[in-house]
């Protein structure tokens, strides 16, 4: 039915005038920002190059750094400041598409960037980076504020945070302000609840949780933040937000892309470790929380811990009913013929990994109680596409019995498209023109670059932003990690410890397994043809 709709546009309220000007904005951010260090560890990694260093390089563009910022790395790779330096710009050419670069500017920003070849076991590494950081704060007056960016292996967190400690670069749980420490932690945070709360322990007998960020970069995308303004900025929805007016909520992340050269880390991983434990459920949070008391970084995170809290645990005994995997076999996306899963690099023959999952959760909670949430998340699947959709109840009385058969009985639905095509869409039933009542669902639209006309930042930019500022809002708290862990760990188990599976069970290039469409047509609804 959605192929049929045609779209309506929207314009926005303000006036030319009325509208920011981003620079104005820039600026008085600025002057909130603190100078500060940023110790990337893994610095000559792919996270470094694709996303870190143009995101940084964005916002000092923008001059949204502290004038007084600089930039160590680290890793294993023998190379000078100025090799570094030249690294990172050729990375920019290379990876920044988004990110206009200006010769002169990314010049200036590359003075900046310093670089310390380092083994993370050897202690007297720690004490190079410790003279290094003095060298810099008294050179760049940052102030001996540094925030520590852990991009390395996972195998890695723990041995820095102690090396760290142990150089005493980690500083004040004491309490006091200023000079602060902060550490930001990529994930994989945990493969399973006890060695999150593992990683946990540790972190927390070096930083204070207030001085732990740990990243889940769909946070720090525009779309996702801009559910939270949708939802608590306007009086029209929140009303209609509850089991009373909401029918079902669909989660769809569809990735075109398979495992790009990381099947050794995917092998470990799969789909439910990889985006649902984080990603996934961090979405969920967003749509169902309570509106906070204010913006402020904990009430924001109690909140959404709050869901976390309340998903049902998934019944053991009926698992099938309420989560079940796929794995993908050879097929074809865009006209290309493309590998199974089992023929990509550093993947078993035989690997029972999931490469898509799909979930039916409830909340037990008062707002939500008995409305189903449906996540369906996988790797080459037929398009690339990640939406939440609201499905609201259908009208409670069929006036129009009449009209061509089930076209009145659709239901309202609000999308929020996360990517690509960032936007938010309502689709309604209108009369078609004519002499006799005919009923058309069409679509109103609004699209981020059409009504902004700017492209919209990326996660990391704002991620690192907040960071800098000391804004946690948008980063996992212990006790969410925790409770996503509590609840999918129980599943992972019990995967391990079931038969085999009969592995491919979807085409590359389709919409995943059977069993995904059979877990929603169990309650007579259909996931939405995208
Ligand atoms: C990462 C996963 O966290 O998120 C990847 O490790 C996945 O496997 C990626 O492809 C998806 O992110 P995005 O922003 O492209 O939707």
């Amino acid at each position: 039915m959605d192929n049929n709709c045609k779209n309506l546009s929207v314009t926005t309220v303000n006036k030319a005038s009325e509208l920011i000007n981003p620079l104005d904005e820039a600026l008085s951010l600025e002057q909130a920002v603190e100078p500060c260090t940023m110790v990337i560890f893994g610095a000559h990694g792919d996270l470094t190059k694709r996303k870190l260093i143009p995101a940084l390089y964005s916002l000092y563009s923008q001059r949204l750094l502290p004038d007084s910022f600089c930039v160590i790395g680290l890793s294993r790779t023998q190379m000078n400041h100025d090799e570094f330096r030249l690294s990172m710009c050729q990375a920019m050419h290379e990876f920044a598409d988004d990110v206009p670069i200006d010769k002169d500017t990314l010049a200036q920003f590359a003075n900046c960037l310093y670089y310390l070849p380092t083994n993370f076991g050897d202690n007297k590494a720690f004490s190079a980076l410790s003279l290094l950081i003095d060298e810099l704060k008294v050179k760049h007056q940052t102030r001996g504020n540094n925030i520590f960016y852990l991009s390395t292996p996972p195998s890695l967190y723990i041995q820095i945070v102690r090396q760290l400690a142990l150089a005493s670069l980690a500083g004040t749980k004491s309490g006091k302000k200023t000079p602060w420490p902060r550490i930001i932690v990529e994930k994989p945070f945990g493969r399973d609840l006890a060695s999150a709360r593992l990683l946990n322990q540790e972190l927390h007998q070096v930083f204070a949780e207030h001085q732990i960020f740990r990243i889940d970069h769909y946070l720090g995308k525009e779309t996702v933040q801009n559910i939270m303004v949708l939802r608590f900025a306007n009086g029209i929805f929140e009303p209609l937000w509850n089991r009373q007016h909401i029918e079902h909520v669909q989660i769809t992340n569809a990735e075109t892309i398979g495992v790009e050269g990381r099947g050794a880390y995917y092998e470990e991983a799969g789909n439910l470790r990889d985006v649902v434990q984080n990603h996934m459920l961090q979405l969920v949070s967003i749509i169902a929380m309570e509106p906070p008391v204010s913006l402020d970084s904990e009430d924001t995170r109690d909140e959404r811990s709050k869901v976390l809290k309340s998903i049902r645990p998934f019944d053991l005994t009926k698992l099938d009913q309420y989560i079940v995997r796929g794995q993908y076999g050879p097929g074809c996306i865009g006209g290309q013929k493309v590998p199974g899963y089992r023929d990509e690099r550093n993947v078993s023959a035989e690997s029972q990994t999931e490469t898509f999952s799909a979930l039916r959760l409830y909340i037990d909670n008062w707002r939500w109680a008995d409305v189903p949430f449906y996540v369906r998340s996988g790797k080459r699947l037929a398009k690339a596409i990640t939406e939440i959709a609201i499905h609201f109840r259908r009208a409670p009385h069929r006036l129009f019995h009449n009209t061509r058969e089930g076209e009145a009985l659709d239901p309202n639905v609000l999308v929020l498209q996360i990517q690509p095509d960032e936007g938010i869409s309502l689709k309604f039933a209108t009369k078609q023109p004519g002499p006799t009542t005919h009923l058309r669902w069409l679509s109103m639209d609004f699209a981020y670059d059409t009504a902004f006309g700017t492209t919209t930042p990326s996660a990391y930019e704002r991620l690192l932003h907040d960071c800098i500022m000391g804004d946690a809002s948008l980063f996992a708290r212990t006790d969410a990690v925790e409770q996503a862990w509590e609840l999918i760990t129980p599943v992972l188990e019990a995967w391990a410890a079931g038969p085999r599976l009969d592995f491919p069970n979807y085409s590359a290039g389709s919409w995943g397994p059977q069993a995904s469409d059979n877990l929603i047509a169990g309650d007579l609804n259909a996931w939405r043809h995208l």
